[in-house]
């Protein structure tokens, strides 16, 4: 581990090339796909919020999925992850059919996925928030059998493995403290550490870098090529096209429901088409939104770490466990 390496400048890390097959176009071949979707649609009343005919994530590397808010990039990972049911469609993680398979069981599959508001738990301190990742992904069904006595027992390789993620994500010292004490950008560390607990092989994250002290992002940045360096395949949405330029091999572009353009990062920020659905969504946008100068995260609620434990607690009285915290929380 690199705890005590001196801080000097990150070298860059070569990208991976060489994924797909045919011309760069909306659903093209992977040499190697690790997600394949086919006719996946989803719609909310008369809105068609995700309608993608076919996409292929590459193994081994870093897609970006970008697109202006709205495109459905949020609903195509619940979609994946299991946290939603289209309305048509099929797909495959690793060759394994996932319709219909429940988001604690994809994660067992090895994907796993962090969410745009973060899920820390605020008022569980941050290492039950890591031995959480070890049951699965957060935000299901089961929450009933999480209470932390049942898991108190258990053997210490859960712990062990937490504190060495939480060492590697600098997060060792505030172990026992309140996750609801975090700053939103350690909030974000502890999601993608936690995530990590179950040794996923495909990684999703939803707008890591949002909400994020700039002080933190490079190291998220390099935490994000590390799990590349291990042999994870990582798809991230990010509106921060500097970000998405420094670390994807590849970028799906998505607009109204739709995979509009896929590519390398440089040739996609070029495409015409890129610019249109950036611009056609959002006519008040200028294209500072594309080349990252707009902070499109300012209103993000997971820069504010009360506001961010209310919507973990939303969560959990959705999940019929939040009487408990009431208390706490007066
Ligand atoms: N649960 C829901 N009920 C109704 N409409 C929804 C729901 N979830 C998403 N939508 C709608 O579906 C469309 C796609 O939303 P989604 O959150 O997937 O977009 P996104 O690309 O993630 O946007 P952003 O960049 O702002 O996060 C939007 O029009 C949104 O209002
Ligand atoms: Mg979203």
């Amino acid at each position: 581990m690199s705890d005590n390496a001196p801080a000097t400048a990150p070298v860059a890390r070569p990208k991976t090339t060489g994924l797909h097959t045919g011309d760069a176009a909306p659903g093209c071949a992977k040499v190697d796909p690790i997600i394949v979707a086919d006719g996946v649609t989803r719609s909310f009343g008369g809105i068609t919020a995700v309608d993608v005919d076919h996409l292929e994530i590459p193994r081994g590397a870093i897609t970006a999925l970008i697109g202006p808010n709205g495109a459905g990039k949020t609903t195509l990972f619940n979609l994946l992850t299991g946290f939603d049911k289209p309305n048509e469609g099929t797909w495959s993680f690793d060759g394994r059919s996932l319709s219909g398979v429940p988001a604690h069981r994809v994660a067992r599959m090895g994907l796993v996925r962090t969410f745009q508001l973060t899920k820390a738990l605020g008022l569980l301190t941050v290492m039950d928030n890591m031995k959480l990742g070890q049951k699965g992904q957060v935000g299901e069904r089961f929450w009933s059998s999480l209470i932390p006595a049942l898991w108190r027992a258990q053997d210490t390789g859960i712990e062990d493995r937490a504190l060495e993620l939480l060492r590697k994500f600098k997060l060792d010292a505030k172990k026992d403290d309140f996750a609801a004490s975090l700053s939103g950008g350690q909030r974000k560390l502890l999601e993608m550490a936690r995530a990590l607990m179950t040794e996923p092989t495909l990684v999703m994250l939803d707008e890591p870098m949002a909400g994020v002290n700039p002080a933190l992002t490079q190291s998220l940045l390099e935490h994000i090529l590390d799990l590349k360096d291990e042999g994870m395949t990582v798809l991230f949405v990010e509106h921060d096209m500097h970000m998405v330029r420094h670390i994807a091999d590849w970028v799906v572009v998505m607009a109204e429901g739709r995979v509009v353009a896929e590519g390398a990062p440089d040739d996609v920020m070029r495409d015409p088409a890129v610019v249109d659905a950036y611009l056609g969504a959002h006519q008040e946008l200028d294209l500072g939104v594309v080349t990252g100068r707009i902070p499109v995260v300012d209103a993000d609620p997971t820069t504010d770490a009360a506001a961010s434990a209310a919507v973990a607690e939303t969560d959990l009285t959705a999940e019929g466990l939040a009487e408990a915290d009431e208390e706490d929380r007066a």
